[in-house]
């Protein structure tokens, strides 16, 4: 389908009437990571389903709930639940949330999730600073027509996981108690997680972190000039880095074991966003 601007504003407007206030900074949640929500001071829940326009998750720990409210005393929207392309979205429908909090005046988002560490310095707990992607597979999401409201047609990426706020997040690493390392994040379609030799593959081609999510959100902020912070955290070793399958219980379990500190690390950086 070919979107226009005003599809994406009726998702705004009915946000921010719920709402009653622009929120500056979205946070967008990834698998494991919802305790953040539980932070979020005074919230406005509102069910993806009831938003118009909008896309609804169906992703196992996805809730598909969008929560605004106080961290940090800073006006937040929070993505409790993702899109992502193995739950058979279109990549190009993938656009939707990061063009609806666009309209809904957001300036500056922060993408995290969960992902495999392909660095074999890297540990699970450990939170890798996105400093670039690699997206070989699938199309981009800004395919079609190309909505001059947003962005151009064609649009530099070089920065688009924003220097400045890469540096902030590695300043609020420093006695965080949480491991921060900056790297690449090397996207796959998933559902499946990926081959040993896949795997491999990627870090000869410098990829330091794999996942299924992220790419397709950061390349719409990017086109609609978003200032963009992306933290993974790493929720298991990436297949055939250990002699041993990759299992759903550990990823959550690592998941679960890092939420606390790395929520922690996170309202540290919303606290200290301050030249948005
Ligand atoms: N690969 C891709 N996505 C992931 C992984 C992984 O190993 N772990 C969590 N999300």
């Amino acid at each position: 389908m070919a979107y226009t601007y005003a599809y994406f504003q009726q998702s705004a407007d009915y946000i921010r009437e719920r709402a009653g206030f622009t929120p500056e900074v979205a946070v967008i949640l990834g698998s494991c990571l919802g305790p953040f929500a539980k932070r979020i001071e005074d919230p406005v829940v509102i069910d993806y389903k009831d938003i118009p326009n909008f896309l609804v998750s169906t992703a196992p720990s996805h809730a598909g709930k969008l929560i605004l409210g106080t961290v940090a005393g800073r006006k937040v929207v929070c993505m409790s639940g993702r899109f992502h392309t193995y739950e058979g979205y279109d990549f190009e429908q993938l656009v939707i949330p990061i063009r609806v909090l666009k309209c809904l005046g957001v300036r500056a988002t922060i993408l995290t999730n969960a992902a495999g560490a392909i660095n074999t310095d890297y540990r699970p707990g450990d939170v890798m600073i996105i400093k670039d992607h690699i997206k070989l597979t699938g199309p981009s999401p800004l395919r079609g027509p190309n909505i001059e409201e947003f962005g151009p047609r064609f649009f530099d990426i070089s920065r688009m996981y924003t220097p400045a706020l890469r540096e902030l997040a590695r300043e609020c690493a420093k006695g965080s108690g949480v491991t921060v390392h900056e790297g690449v994040y090397f996207f796959f379609t998933g559902p499946q997680f990926e081959t040993p030799a896949e795997i491999r593959a990627a870090r000869i081609l410098g990829g330091d972190a794999a996942g299924m999510s992220t790419v397709t959100e950061a390349l719409t902020a990017a086109h609609c000039g978003m200032p963009l912070l992306g933290l993974s955290v790493m929720v298991n070793m990436a297949a055939g880095v250990l002699d041993m399958p990759i299992t759903d219980a550990e990823v959550d379990a690592n998941g679960a074991m890092i939420a606390g500190a790395f929520s922690d690390y996170v309202e540290k950086i919303i606290a200290r966003m301050t030249d948005l």
